[in-house]
């Protein structure tokens, strides 16, 4: 006698790849899951090590007992919360597969607007420079655009050691030998006094503290709270960063930082009190206001 891939409830007809995935994607919509259809065809095509075109290309095949054991397990991790990316070990952004695990923060696609702020604010200006990476994590930020920058030398700090190994391991995986240099410590802490960048950028955890526990428990309960926590406002990391960018960067160097949605006009108040010109606010694939970008004047002191 076969059972459901969850062991709940028995039955007669063999698990197919398509029954077992219609089964999957019922699941994860009965719990709320966004995406239900792609998480399970994510999460099968990794317990089978197939891509997910083979998904469509053997559906009538029948799963064996050790594979339908192996997706079971998954659907437990999935159960209790743990995010799909942790799971697979790996999450695309800007078309690049990068690891993650438990050490980092799952690379959003909204996070893929300050990427693209840091293309168009270097275009124009300069052949090459120097650009540096806060908060760095996974490296996703940093090895997006020194792949797209190839002269580019990029540097990422992050506080955690963890994190900061695998953004390593991703800048050696994806070929980013521009973005190989990851250090770590607190914000500007870890670089020489006399370093200066041409482009600084940063998605700092900015929630704020009162705000973590009404997350949805993926994120709550499993992502690193140091990525997410931003003090009592949110606003904690990005004053800080703020305060000391302009020391930091050459005349006329940028600085962009994501933030949270709602703090846009807080945001840009800092950065035109800190010496910023030509202050920006870019939105998100959903048009909420996510990076405030600016340019320190070249005649500040
Ligand atoms: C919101 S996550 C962003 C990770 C990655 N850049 C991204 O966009 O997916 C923030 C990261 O900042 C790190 N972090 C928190 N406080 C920091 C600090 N004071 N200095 C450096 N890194 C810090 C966290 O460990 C975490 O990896």
């Amino acid at each position: 006698m076969n059972r459901t891939p969850d062991g709940s409830e028995p039955t007669d007809a063999p698990w197919t790849v398509a029954r077992v995935l219609a089964w999957a994607t019922e699941d994860f919509r009965n719990r709320g899951t966004d995406s239900p259809r792609l998480e399970a065809e994510l999460l099968l095509a990794h317990v089978l090590g197939w891509d997910r075109l083979r998904l469509v290309l053997e559906r009538q095949r029948p799963l064996a007992t050790e594979e339908l054991g192996r997706f079971r397990a998954v659907i437990r991790r999935r159960r209790t919360g743990e995010p799909t990316a942790y799971i697979l070990g790996q999450r695309e952004f800007y078309g690049l597969s990068f690891r993650v695990d438990a050490r980092v923060l799952v690379p959003r696609p909204d996070t893929e607007a300050l990427v693209d702020v840091a293309l168009r604010q270097t275009r124009p200006r300069f052949m090459s420079g120097a650009a540096l990476d806060l908060c760095t994590g996974s490296g996703c930020v940093a090895v997006a655009f020194a792949r797209l920058r190839p002269t580019w030398e990029v540097t990422g700090t992050e506080i955690e050691p963890g994190a900061a190994a695998l953004a390593r391991e991703n800048a050696l995986r994806l070929g980013a030998w521009n973005a190989l240099r990851v250090v770590e410590g607190d914000l500007f802490a870890p670089l020489e006094p006399n370093e200066r960048f041409d482009l600084i950028v940063g998605n700092p955890p900015y929630i704020p503290d009162g705000e973590i526990s009404r997350l949805p428990s993926d994120v709550r309960d499993h992502e690193p709270r140091r990525a997410l926590a931003g003090g009592a406002d949110g606003l904690e990391l990005i004053r800080r960063i703020v305060a000391q960018a302009p020391s930091f960067l050459n005349p006329g160097g940028v600085l962009a930082l994501e933030i949270g949605c709602d703090q846009g006009a807080a945001t840009r108040a800092l950065f035109r009190a800190h010496g910023f010109v030509a202050v920006e606010v870019d939105r998100d694939l959903g048009q909420r206001e996510r990076v405030v970008s600016g340019v320190i004047d070249a005649m500040m002191p």
